[in-house]
């Protein structure tokens, strides 16, 4: 059984983020989704909401979604997988995806980090541009499932 752990933060979850699953699902036997808390970068939608709405948005029976606190590479070994797979899209996450791998691999010798590259499409894509352009109203159908949006739309109902 090969497993690997996809981790990130997901606020929202984009359908560059769903690109990488899906395509990681077809190669790995199991894939864990794993949703960060990330308090660092504040994330406007909870933990929950988070997971709840990668929930909704995937579909291949391989694909498990957790929440995580704590380190990456704990969770990971906790589960008894070995590779972290991570979504390369410009060469502009080199420097910091490259520094991550190697803080994982210090902290877990045994723990392998993967990349997949990002759809042309989503080269360009981030969870903070969305938010963006959320906040000033603009249009963010071709970016995030209709879940997301609807959920974006409940909030701002209730401010
Ligand atoms: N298509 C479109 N966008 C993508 C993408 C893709 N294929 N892959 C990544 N992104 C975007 C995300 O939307 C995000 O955008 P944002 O920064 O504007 O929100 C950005 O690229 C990177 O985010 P993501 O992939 O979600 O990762 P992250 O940097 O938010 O989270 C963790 C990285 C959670 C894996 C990392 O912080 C972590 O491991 N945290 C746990 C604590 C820990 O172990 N720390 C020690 C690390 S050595």
């Amino acid at each position: 059984m090969m497993k690997a752990v996809y981790a990130g933060t997901f606020d929202p979850i984009t359908y560059g983020h769903i690109d990488v699953i899906e395509r990681a699902a077809k190669i790995f036997d199991e894939v864990v989704v794993a949703v960060a808390e990330n308090k660092q970068k504040s994330p406007l939608l909870t933990l929950e909401k988070r997971v709840e709405l990668t929930r909704q948005v995937i579909s291949a029976t391989n694909i498990t979604v957790e929440p995580f606190t704590g380190l990456l590479v704990d969770f990971v070994a906790e589960k008894n997988i070995s590779v972290i797979l991570r979504g390369l899209r410009a060469v502009s996450d080199f420097d910091y995806e490259f520094q991550l791998a190697s803080m994982n691999h210090k902290l877990a010798p045994q723990i392998e980090t993967l990349f997949i590259p990002a759809a042309e499409r989503s080269a360009f894509l981030s969870s903070s541009l969305v938010r963006e352009i959320l906040a000033m109203k603009g249009d963010i159908a071709c970016f995030v499932p209709p879940q997301v949006i609807k959920v974006f739309d409940s909030l701002d109902s209730n401010k």
